[in-house]
């Protein structure tokens, strides 16, 4: 009998072992960009800057969103293309699902230009006009080379970006073109390359954007002068 119980208080032992070593084995996935620590809780905001709702004053419209038969805000470039964000500011009910959308409008040759969704994947659906759309990989056997996967979508055609590589969408018609995104987070954030590396404040020394783009000094300053 006792050699049973103390059989039974090991095994006890080695599931909660088993599974507490699951639960601490990784680290959450970070849920916006910047999460510094504070002490001054009146000075602080919940991870995406939201509390949650009492569930017992939840209605449908903290479920609903509408507005998504149109545009949405030209971005302030001349690059020529508007979109219109779902997100947990605009469907409260979004918060800790692990879902956002957006819609974008893109003039003809306008372009959504290279960037990164650094929490989620996309999925593109092409609703309207001829979308050219591409990410780039680094190269598995040298990651000093890269490489291109494109495609050109038209309305019905899907194509996906997997989380956190850089990615282009070209409109390559001479009418207006528009594509669903949808994100497998609620707050995928977007780090658009070169409005990060030529418009930083402060900015980034010369010399690293030189060297990094192999470029002339001149042309990093009307570079700057474009992104900032
Ligand atoms: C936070 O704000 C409340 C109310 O405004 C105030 O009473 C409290 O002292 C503040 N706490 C800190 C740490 O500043
Ligand atoms: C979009 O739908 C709203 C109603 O939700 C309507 O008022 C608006 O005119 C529609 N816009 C277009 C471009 O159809
Ligand atoms: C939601 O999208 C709007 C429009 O782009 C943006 O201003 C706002 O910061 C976003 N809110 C969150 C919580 O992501
Ligand atoms: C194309 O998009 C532009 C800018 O969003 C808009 O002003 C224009 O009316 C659109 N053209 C058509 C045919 O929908």
């Amino acid at each position: 009998m006792k050699m049973k119980m103390s059989f039974l208080i090991l095994i006890t032992i080695a599931i909660t072992a088993y599974f507490s070593s699951l639960v601490s084995g990784y680290d959450l996935d970070p849920m916006q960009d910047l999460c510094v620590a504070v002490q001054d809780t009146n000075h602080s905001v919940f991870v995406n800057g939201k509390f949650c709702k009492d569930p017992k004053l939840a209605n449908a419209d903290d479920f609903f969103a509408s507005g998504f038969n149109e545009s949405g805000m030209p971005t302030p470039t001349n690059l020529g293309f508007a979109v219109n964000i779902l997100n947990v500011s605009r469907m409260p009910g979004l918060n800790t699902l692990g879902i956002s959308m957006a819609r974008a409008d893109l003039e003809p040759f306008g372009l959504v230009s290279p960037h990164i969704h650094p929490r989620a994947t996309e999925l593109i659906l092409v609703l309207e006009g001829t979308i050219y759309v591409g990410f780039v990989v680094p190269d598995l056997r040298n990651p000093f080379k890269s490489r291109l996967f494109a495609k050109v979508l038209n309305p019905g055609d899907v194509f996906v970006i997997p989380q956190s590589m850089i990615h282009i969408q070209y409109n390559l018609g001479t009418t207006n073109a528009t594509h669903l995104s949808c994100f497998n987070s609620q707050n995928p954030g977007v780090h658009m390359i070169s409005y990060q590396l030529f418009g930083s404040n402060p900015p980034i020394l010369d010399d690293v954007l030189v060297k990094g783009f192999q470029l002339d000094k001149k042309v990093i300053e009307h570079l700057r002068a474009q992104f900032s």
